[in-house]
């Protein structure tokens, strides 16, 4: 990508919920069991939201927290993007809610929807906006209470998915500065049938039936779902490297989306990529879709994880189908 400025990670933040939902909470609810979700799955617990706590608790708390650490007031911010598909409201967007909120009020802030990739399509959005000198600072959030669209009677997906949020704060820079080698996103929307809420948006609104039926909770064809996400994220991986002129050695840590240990060693085994150097924390947050990507990257800064300067990779995929690569690194350590 030619551009005028170079952008660059000055800030990353997290927050998930207090309340935990274990493997075992679960097998009370729905004929499971811990032994099947933790080798099936990786996961063992995920954070829930509690009554009367939403989205935008959580994505006002990340955003103040990565705003915090980029020692940046809410006022300097140009754009505020959150993808999400579980915003508080159908509109106005969970963007302006949290705008409000922090009172980052200089800001054009909106949703992006694209599932679990929506982190990654903001973050090359907002990298575009500043790279063409539209604005100075952005933040971007990926920002889920995928637990509202969640079936507790359908133990194939139930057991899955916890509630959380991430963000990161990017500032347009010198090019010498810049410290984004490449970011690339892609969708498939042949496949969309894969994984949706097939009913409860305009074309089929809420009735008592459909909520009886969990057709407005989320559906997956699972198996199809998981050879998909490592034939992308690993083409999108391959992409990357190739842009960015570095080879898979070179990058120190990997930080996938957190949607399947099984996914993530696969993908590993496909790039050649040793599991030490793939970031996992799946196991105490579930799958948070759009948060899963800045939720960990925060939490890998805050312990070391994260060496300045050295090249990080982020991959995502989700329902649309959508994927996506990002490549940076951060000099500042948390
Ligand atoms: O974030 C977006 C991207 N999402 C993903 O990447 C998710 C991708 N998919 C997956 O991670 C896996 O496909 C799942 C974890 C969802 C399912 O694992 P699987 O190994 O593909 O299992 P399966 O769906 O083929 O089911 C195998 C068996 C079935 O029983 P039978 O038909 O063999 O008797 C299921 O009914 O496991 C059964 N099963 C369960 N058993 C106990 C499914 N869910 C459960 C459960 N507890 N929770």
């Amino acid at each position: 990508m030619k551009s005028e400025y170079g952008v660059r990670v000055i800030g990353t933040g997290r927050a998930v919920p207090d309340r935990i939902l274990t493997n075992e909470d679960l097998s009370k609810i729905v004929d499971t069991s811990d032994e099947w979700i933790s080798t099936r799955t990786g996961i063992k617990r995920r954070h829930v939201l509690s009554e009367g706590e939403n989205n935008s608790d959580l994505a006002t708390l990340a955003a103040e927290r990565a705003l915090e650490d980029a020692g940046v007031k809410a006022e300097e911010i140009d754009f505020l993007i959150i993808g999400t598909v579980t915003a508080d409201l159908i509109f106005p967007s969970l963007a302006v809610l949290v705008q409000d909120r922090i009172g980052a009020r200089n800001a054009a802030a909106w949703d992006l929807s694209a599932a679990c990739s929506g982190f990654l399509f903001g973050l090359q959005q907002a990298r575009a906006m500043l790279a063409s000198g539209q604005g100075q600072k952005a933040l971007v959030l990926g920002s889920e209470a995928l637990t509202r669209l969640t079936n507790y009677r359908d133990r194939n997906t139930c057991v899955l998915f916890g509630d959380g949020s991430g963000a990161v704060v990017l500032e347009a820079c010198d090019p010498e500065e810049n410290t984004i080698l490449s970011t690339g996103i892609r969708s498939d929307g042949s496949l969309a049938d894969l994984l949706k809420c097939p009913k409860g948006g305009t074309a089929d609104p809420v009735t008592p039936e459909i909520i009886e039926s969990g057709e407005d909770k989320i559906h997956m064809a699972g198996k199809d779902v998981f050879k998909h996400a490592v034939r992308n994220m690993g083409s999108a991986a391959e992409k990357a490297l190739e842009e960015a002129g570095i080879k898979a050695e070179e990058v120190s840590l990997l930080i996938p989306h957190q949607a399947n240990t099984r996914i993530m060693e696969s993908l590993a085994k496909r790039l050649a990529f040793p599991m030490e150097k793939v970031y996992m924390n799946i196991e105490e947050y579930g799958n948070t879709s759009a948060a899963s990507i800045p939720i960990a990257l925060d939490e890998a800064r805050e312990k070391g994880r994260v060496k300045p300067g050295e090249p990080i990779l982020l991959l995502a995929f989700g329902g649309g189908f959508t994927w996506g690569s990002a490549l940076l690194s951060i000099k500042e350590t948390k």
